[in-house]
């Protein structure tokens, strides 16, 4: 009886974990033109939905719609005569089966020996086990890394990041690559990449030009707040956990990717409440305050920023207000010589990547990482967004299955690593 008990209580407490997604449907809607891509907008931003793949012509948005707003979101989109499909109709079982395998990839690898700190590619890892991992890999490898604790999230957390380099930093000849992922908390499956781009320059190092002829540094864990959060309440949380915006902090959290002090406020939200709420000034959240140092104190051997995003398999460059770098066309060309290096390896069920300019083949953002790097004439700054999962039913995109965390951490170091050698050949220091 106790431990039908105990099971029970597991169980419900594994379970109310993701109550608050309890009957959330996910929509896939197809946009026929520019009429219809701003109506979709505009719903939006009336019925406060959380737009996952973001309407443009041509292509299918996702929406994620609470139960009180399903029926409303539907009668609106007959109305108009939009195409739509319902992909998943509570999107808290998926979320349920993620937790699961999770926990059953901890269960299995729970006893096999390994130092404190050693991490895998069986299953998406913890903030702590990600610092206790940074931590140990200095103390294993004192004369090729270094730890940096860059300074505090809003909530107190260290921002820890790693100078991997085979001279200490100290050979300004040499390019820097920066490679940061989990800006967006929900955005899990980016945290694999920058822990398969350390193990590659650190544990296990196959092609040595890279650490020879390059300096690294890697910023695994860009806003460890909304991440914790994701662990324990909400998986779908994209933004920080700043609040004091609203009495009673009704709506809390700033958008980081909106935050940098770069065409601030233009292409974002100055709506508390919202997904891309891009704070109260530019440069107001300690998160972006760290990554913002980190490009000025190197911007003069940073030659290639990757900001780690999810989904929808493409490669982006600034602006991202739609307007052109001046070397636009190296941007495009080395951006498809990095796709093209993670399409011959891709799993066959995801789409090839595409790649081009972010406000053009996505839509325009200011405020941005990306920009932000430009802005320091840092010549190659991308986004990656990675590839969508194919997890349960459809389009639940931001859940990441286990078995595939080790696909993608190495498919897009593939991208990162061709991106490197790249720009060292082409600016050649
Ligand atoms: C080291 O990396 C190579 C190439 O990626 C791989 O084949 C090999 O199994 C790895 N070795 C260890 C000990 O992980
Ligand atoms: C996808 O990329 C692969 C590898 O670069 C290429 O061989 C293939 O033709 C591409 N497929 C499409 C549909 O473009
Ligand atoms: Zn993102």
């Amino acid at each position: 009886m106790r431990l039908l008990l105990s099971f029970v209580l597991t169980f419900c407490f594994v379970h109310a974990k993701h109550e608050m997604y309890d009957g959330h449907s996910l929509f896939k809607i197809k946009i026929q033109d520019e009429k219809q891509m701003k109506y979709l907008y505009s719903l939006a931003e009336v019925l406060d939905l959380d737009v996952w793949v973001l309407p443009f012509p041509g292509n299918d948005a996702a929406v994620l719609v609470s139960k009180e707003s399903n029926e409303p979101f539907r009668s609106e989109l007959s109305e108009y005569g939009f195409e739509f499909q319902i992909e998943t109709d509570n999107i808290k079982r998926a979320l349920d089966l993620e937790d699961t395998l999770n926990e059953k990839a901890l269960r299995k690898n729970h006893f096999k020996s390994g130092y404190r700190g050693k991490i895998g590619f069986d299953r998406i890892y913890k903030l702590s086990e990600v610092d206790s991992y940074l931590e140990t890999l200095a103390e294993s490898y004192p004369n090729t890394v270094t730890l940096v604790n860059a300074g505090k999230s809003f909530e107190g957390r260290d921002i820890k990041y790693l100078k991997i380099s085979s001279t200490n930093f100290q050979d300004v000849r040499k390019p820097i690559v920066f490679v940061e992922s989990l800006l967006h908390a929900r955005e899990w499956v980016t945290l694999p990449p920058t822990l398969w781009a350390i193990e590659k320059l650190v544990v296990n190092v196959t092609e040595s030009d890279l650490i020879d002829t390059i300096d690294w540094i890697i910023l695994p864990v860009a806003n460890p707040d909304g991440y914790e959060l994701t662990h324990n309440e909400d998986r779908f949380w994209r933004k920080n956990r700043a609040t004091g915006f609203v009495p009673g902090d009704f709506c809390v959290g700033v958008d980081l990717n909106r935050n940098f002090d770069i065409k601030w406020g233009s292409g974002s939200s100055s709506s508390v409440c919202s997904e891309i709420f891009h704070g109260s000034r530019p440069s107001s959240e300690p998160e972006t305050v760290i990554i913002s140092r980190i490009m000025e104190e190197y911007r003069n051997r940073i030659d290639l920023f990757i900001d780690l995003h999810s989904y929808g398999s493409m490669i982006l460059y600034g602006w991202g207000s739609g307007d052109l770098l001046p070397n636009a066309f190296s941007l495009q060309q080395i951006g498809l010589n990095m796709a093209k290096a993670i399409d011959d390896m891709k799993l066959i069920f995801n789409e090839n990547y595409t790649v081009g300019n972010a406000g053009l083949v996505l839509y325009p953002a200011s405020g941005t990482a990306m920009d932000y790097a430009n802005r320091f004439n840092i010549p190659f700054s991308y986004v990656y967004e990675l590839p969508g999962s194919i997890f349960g039913t459809g389009l639940s995109g931001f859940l990441i299955e286990p078995e595939l965390v080790e696909h993608y951490a190495k498919e897009t170091w593939e991208g990162i690593k061709t991106g490197a050698r790249n720009v060292r050949d082409l600016l050649g220091r």
